[in-house]
């Protein structure tokens, strides 16, 4: 069986590659609706009806597990999820657990997305995990759509990321958790903004641990074929989906949903 990952766009291949190292001969099948995103600035309501229409597209074409690699999908549309699909479906959420546990001044910064920042799920992570703490979440509308654009280093984007970190650093944060799956691709411009003493971290690994869990280690003696789809315009969308996965083989499907 294939696995189905999707995501508001090319964020969520993040956690595809690190599915990737991990089960390197398993079919991998990705979504990304690039044409609407992003999510992080829609209505719940609207995140779950995509998310459903995505997750039946992946499971009509075989996949289980469908893995949301998307914090704000997550957040909004999880339970929905498993309520209505017959697959297993993994889901993630910021990394707030491994940083409360491993702060050391009790200090810790969340960069996601406002739905994320705005969800249940967030809140009783914080109450579950972090009540010690003091976490500055901060929201960055903005950084995603230049992740979209294949913009992941340079000046525009440590300068807006700056301005979104200044909260956080003002407050000597020292570890910041990228609480979005495109935000992993900015790791480099993050540290280099927040300075070498911030420990940055995400959740695709665990992600990827946790996919394995559910699939397990079924193999066939042959790599793993990939197919990718996308709800915006496949001309837009495969040069970025190729700079990050570093790979300028690939093809990328339009698929409107
Ligand atoms: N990549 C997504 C996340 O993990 C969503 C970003 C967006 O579309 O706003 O939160």
């Amino acid at each position: 069986m294939p696995i189905g990952i999707f995501d508001s766009g090319v964020g969520g291949l993040s956690v595809l590659r690190e599915i990737r190292r991990l089960l390197p001969r398993h079919d991998l099948i990705y979504y990304g609706d690039s044409a609407y995103c992003p999510y992080g600035l829609r209505d719940p309501a609207q995140i779950r009806s995509r998310s459903l229409t995505i997750a039946r597209f992946l499971a009509d074409r075989g996949a289980g597990p469908v893995v949301v690699a998307c914090n704000t999908a997550s957040i909004a549309a999880l339970d929905y999820l498993r309520g209505l699909l017959a697959v297993p479906v993994v889901g993630m959420e910021p990394a707030v657990k491994p940083a409360a546990e491993g702060t050391r001044n009790g200090r810790i910064g969340v960069l996601a997305t406002q739905v994320t920042l705005a969800g249940d799920r967030y809140n009783n992570l914080k109450e579950k995990f972090a009540r010690q703490a003091e976490v500055v979440s901060v929201p960055c509308p903005g950084l995603v759509e230049m992740v979209e654009a294949g913009l992941t280093t340079g000046p525009a984007v440590e300068e807006l990321l700056s301005e979104c970190l200044s909260p956080m650093i003002g407050r000597k944060v020292d570890t910041i958790v990228l609480g979005s799956t495109h935000y992993h691709f900015l790791r480099e411009a993050v540290q280099k903004v927040a300075g070498p003493d911030v420990l940055v971290i995400d959740t695709a690994r665990a992600v990827a641990c946790q996919t394995r869990r559910v699939t397990g280690d079924t193999v066939t003696p042959e790599e793993g074929r990939w197919a990718f789809f996308t709800s915006g315009q496949a001309s837009g969308v495969q040069p970025v989906v190729r700079a990050l996965l570093d790979d300028q083989e690939l093809t990328v499907t339009e698929k409107p949903l």
